[in-house]
């Protein structure tokens, strides 16, 4: 059979460990997909900087575009607006299948590239882009398509419970416990997305759009960070039983003309110690689900670091390539169409 060509956008955090997986799982994802997946090589800034997970030298370059040129898959784990958007847009152009986990650019230009791949006949994959290792997107559009979602409420970022749980079970210093989850590769390059807020507003709007069918942005996510809590705060929570958590809530509404709407925000909360949420830990976040049919779900597992985002970007990678294996038609995420545009200013409205 012949191989599927993948060109690897990106190697650090989240590209280290896709780039070991491709490798080291080689085989699995053969029998998975139906094809052997030839990583063919990883765009970076510095072709000498040390991996988390190292290749031969001479399967890093600088230079994207000749490596998408000879792609039939581009996964996109560089980060940021631009290039990537541009590399993403020429690649979809070309009619090649593109992966990413890139939060930033599906909220701002999630449209247009959504039309172009429609234009092109190409697939866009993006479940790395929410809670990390969690399978939340697909069954939210997919499993849950004949059912009517009417609430999710949970915590959607990694970086601000990892800084809570720090600050509640060690008494840690907001500071310390930021770096800590840098060093650990949970946080965005610029934290400030994490601990504003903003990163779990743009989750909740992209979950309640897939959820409820009807586009929201984030611009409609009242939005409140942790940057004030301190671990007096933390400790004064624990002596009346709760624990302070980062949550994000979407709520569908009826209006009393009858019109759908959704209430979505995103606030530091007093969870009761007995609560399920409050033994949420670490990088971990929680998804429930509120269905009328389905009744409540939950979706729970590492919500952000290297391995377990990578876990989802194969997940991507896998589904592309069986189909593109098969030959069938190009299943184009025309959901992304409708993801809000993440701008930090306007999104840091507080409730
Ligand atoms: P990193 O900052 O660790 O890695 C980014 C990689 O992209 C680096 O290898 C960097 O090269 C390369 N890169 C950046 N800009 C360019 C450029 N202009 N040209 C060529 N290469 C470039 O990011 P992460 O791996 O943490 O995240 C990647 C994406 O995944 C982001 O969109 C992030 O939001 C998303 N994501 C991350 C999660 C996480 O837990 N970390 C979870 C879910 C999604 P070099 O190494 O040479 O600097
Ligand atoms: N910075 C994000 C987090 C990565 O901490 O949740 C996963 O989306």
């Amino acid at each position: 059979t012949q191989a599927i060509t993948v060109a690897l956008l990106g190697g650090g955090t989240v590209g280290s460990q896709v780039a070991r997986i491709l490798t080291e799982d080689a085989d699995m994802l053969a029998a998975k997909a139906g094809a052997p997946l030839r990583l063919a090589g990883v765009a970076v800034r510095s072709t000498d900087r040390r991996r988390d997970y190292q290749l031969p030298k001479g399967m890093y370059t600088t230079e994207a575009e000749p490596l998408i040129d000879g792609a039939d898959i581009v996964v996109e784990l560089m980060g940021g607006i631009e290039p990537a958007r541009t590399l993403i847009e020429q690649a979809l152009r070309d009619g090649k299948a593109v992966v990413t986990g890139n939060k930033a650019l599906l909220a701002r230009h999630g449209e247009e590239l959504s039309a172009i791949a429609a234009e092109h006949g190409a697939q866009l994959a993006f479940e790395a882009a929410v809670a990390g290792a969690i399978p939340i997107l697909r069954p939210l559009r997919d499993s849950l398509s004949g059912d009517r979602v009417t609430r999710i409420m949970g915590i959607a970022n990694g970086t601000t419970n990892f800084i809570l749980d720090r600050m509640d079970s060690a008494g840690a210093d907001f500071a310390d416990a930021l770096a800590e989850a840098q060093e650990l590769g949970y946080a965005e390059a610029d934290p400030t997305a994490d601990v504003e807020g903003h990163d779990a507003a743009a989750k909740v709007a992209i979950l309640a759009t897939l959820a409820f069918g009807t586009d929201y942005s984030i611009d409609e996510v009242s939005c409140e960070g942790i940057t004030q809590i301190t671990a007096a705060d933390s400790a004064a929570a624990a002596d009346a039983g709760y624990v302070i958590k980062l949550l994000g809530i979407a709520e569908r509404r009826t209006g009393q003309d009858g019109a759908e709407g959704a209430v979505l925000r995103v606030h530091p909360t007093m969870v009761p110690r007995e609560h399920p949420l409050a033994a949420v830990r670490g990088a971990y976040n929680a998804v429930y689900v509120e269905a009328e049919n389905a009744g409540e779900l939950m979706f729970y597992g590492p919500g952000a670091g290297g391995a377990p985002t990578a876990s989802a970007v194969m997940g991507d990678v896998v589904s592309v390539a069986e189909r593109l294996v098969r030959g069938g038609p190009a299943r184009v995420r025309t959901s992304i169409a409708s993801l809000p545009a993440l701008d930090a200013e306007e999104a840091h409205t507080s409730v």
